[in-house]
C-alpha cells in the first residue's frame, strides 16, 4: 500500500501501567480462546456457554464473533481468501489488545486457513492462546443450516461459501478438539473450561 508508514518511524510509549497490573486488578489471567470451524458447527453456541459460566464465576470476558465484527470493524471485507486473511489479522490484533486490557477473549471465526490461524497465535505472543476446533462434518453443518446459507450456496446464490466452494483447512493439532456429533454444547464448554483451568495453573506455577 502506497501510504503505509514505515514501522521504523513508530515508537511505542512506555506507559506506566503494564498488562500484568491490569490483570492483577481484575484478579484473572487473560486469555484468547480461538474457536475455528465450519459455519453452523457450533462455535458461537459453545463460546456463549463458556462465556456465561466464566461471567457467573466473576471473570471479565468478551466475544468477538465473525457475524458481529463483519458489521463494523470488518464491514469492508468479503469472503475472498485475501479478505478472510485480513479479517483474521484484524480480529487477532483486537484480541491481543483486549487480552492486554486483562480480558478473557473468545473469538468465533471460521478462520479456514491454517496460515492465518498460525498468524493469530503468533500475534498473541506470550499471552495464553488456545486453538479450539469445533468440528462438525459438512453434512451435519448443512443439515443444521440455521441461516439457510448452505442452501443458498448450493444454489449458487452465494459464492465462496466455506465447505462448498471455498476450503476449510482443519487444524492438525488443536489445543481443544470438540466433535459436535458426540458432545453436547455443555460438554464442549467443559472441555474449553478445563483447558483454561490447566493453563491458569501453568501460568501461576
Ligand atoms: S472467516 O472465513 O473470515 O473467518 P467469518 O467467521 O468472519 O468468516 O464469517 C462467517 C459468517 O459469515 C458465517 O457464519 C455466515 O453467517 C456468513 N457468511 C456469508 N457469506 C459467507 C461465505 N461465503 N463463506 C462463509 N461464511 C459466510
Amino acid at each position: 500500500m502506497a501510504n503505509e508508514p514505515s514501522t521504523s518511524e513508530l515508537y511505542a510509549h512506555g506507559f506506566r501501567v503494564p498488562p500484568e497490573a491490569r490483570a492483577r486488578l481484575l484478579r484473572q489471567t487473560p486469555a484468547i480462546l480461538w474457536f475455528t470451524g465450519l459455519s453452523a458447527a457450533g462455535k458461537s453456541a459453545i463460546a456463549d456457554t463458556v462465556e456465561a459460566r466464566l461471567h457467573t464465576a466473576g471473570r471479565l470476558t468478551y466475544i468477538l464473533d465473525g457475524d458481529s465484527v463483519r458489521l463494523g470493524l470488518c464491514k469492508d471485507l468479503g469472503f475472498t481468501d485475501a479478505d478472510r486473511h485480513e479479517n483474521v489479522r484484524r480480529v487477532a490484533e483486537v484480541a491481543k489488545l483486549m487480552a492486554d486490557a486483562g480480558i478473557v477473549v473468545l473469538v468465533c471465526l471460521i478462520s479456514p486457513f491454517r496460515r492465518d490461524r498460525e498468524l493469530a497465535r503468533s500475534t498473541a505472543g506470550r499471552r495464553n492462546f488456545a486453538e479450539i476446533h469445533v468440528h462438525a462434518s459438512l453434512a451435519a453443518a448443512e443439515a443444521r443450516d440455521p441461516k439457510g446459507l448452505y442452501r443458498l450456496a448450493r444454489r449458487g446464490a452465494i459464492q465462496r461459501f466455506t465447505g462448498i466452494d471455498s476450503p476449510y483447512e482443519a487444524p492438525t493439532d488443536p489445543d481443544v478438539f470438540i466433535d459436535t456429533c458426540c458432545k453436547s454444547i455443555d460438554e464442549g464448554a467443559d472441555m474449553v473450561l478445563n483447558w483454561l483451568r490447566s493453563s491458569d495453573r501453568c501460568h501461576h506455577s
